[in-house]
């Protein structure tokens, strides 16, 4: 049975209950995060704090915890979740909690945020199945302008995302006014000419931490990658195209539209890139074990 973390408690995922007041139920008015856990080890998690602050922030919430105590019940769960496995993915939400005078599209003067957390197990990384790569569709951006807020308020993109995956597709990549945003759970990239290409950061996309750690990994390894508008040319006549998210890592897709992608390959790229990912997941599990 899974354990979670309500309001400071561990409980049997069962008992853990919330109001019918609370306003992440009434209005979807709160923040979430996910982050992977490998080998007992939070992955990036100072990257993950600074996302939190930057949508607690948007949305005018404080935390009910600090960071510390955030990493510290995070860890617990995972140590009460065994049955999840030596990778995990941690989910946490705070919504701005119960309003006791009902509901009021105004924020109550004195309310207490709710947080929820919880672990569910990741899967290895599947090479040869990554490599065969997925399909995907384009479909139109119809979000609200503020996706960089890692908000709970996600009708739109689940209603997307089961538009691709009806169409058999892992994906659907997002394109705003001709040019593409992001996909619906991840970011994308593109390759041409052996030149990595992805949007730029802006209030149109959420700024991913496997996306940041890809232009990282870029940078430091002289491959070259700019972050740059993607158009819908570019888009359809890449070599290679890609999304990233923590549970995917990268991973490339080779079909868009039901036409296949370049060569229809995942492409040298995409193979020096997930190396050098995985790379760093073992150094940052070994840095922190010194
Ligand atoms: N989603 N863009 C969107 C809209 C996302 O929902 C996600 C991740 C990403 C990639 O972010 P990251 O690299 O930090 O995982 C980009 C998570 C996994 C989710 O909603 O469950």
């Amino acid at each position: 049975m899974s354990i979670v973390f309500l309001n400071g408690e561990y409980l049997p995922i069962e008992e853990a209950k919330v109001s019918v007041l609370d306003r992440g139920f009434l209005f979807g008015d709160g923040v979430y995060e996910v982050i992977p856990c490998y080998g007992g080890h939070l992955f990036r998690m100072p990257q993950h704090f600074v996302r939190l602050q930057r949508s607690l922030d948007a949305i005018r919430l404080h935390s009910p915890l600090s960071n510390d105590d955030i990493a510290e019940a995070l860890m617990t769960l995972v140590n009460k979740n065994p049955q999840h496995g030596d990778n995990q993915a941690l989910y946490l939400q705070i919504t701005r909690g119960p309003d006791q005078n009902g509901r009021n599209h105004g924020f109550p003067e004195t309310i207490n945020p709710t947080f929820y957390a919880h672990t569910k197990a990741l899967p290895p990384y599947n090479y040869e199945e990554a490599r065969r790569g997925k399909s995907a569709i384009t479909l139109p951006d119809i979000r609200r302008k503020d996706c960089y807020i890692k908000a709970i308020s996600l009708l739109p993109n689940i209603l997307l995302h089961q538009q691709a995956h009806d169409a058999g597709s892992e994906e659907a990549i997002l394109l705003r006014d001709g040019y593409v945003t992001e996909a619906t759970t991840s970011n994308v990239f593109i390759v041409k000419d052996e030149h990595i290409y992805t949007p730029p950061a802006s209030p149109y996309i959420l700024g991913g931490i496997t996306r940041d750690l890809v232009i990282e990994l870029a940078n430091n390894y002289q491959i070259p990658l700019s972050e740059q508008p993607i158009d819908e040319t570019m888009l359809r006549t890449a070599d290679h195209l890609w999304i990233t998210s923590c549970s995917r890592h990268i991973h490339p897709i080779v079909q868009l539209d039901n036409k296949q992608v370049g060569n229809g390959t995942a492409g040298i790229l995409w193979e020096t890139m997930i190396k050098l990912f995985d790379d760093y997941i073992a150094t940052e599990r070994s840095d922190q074990d010194e």
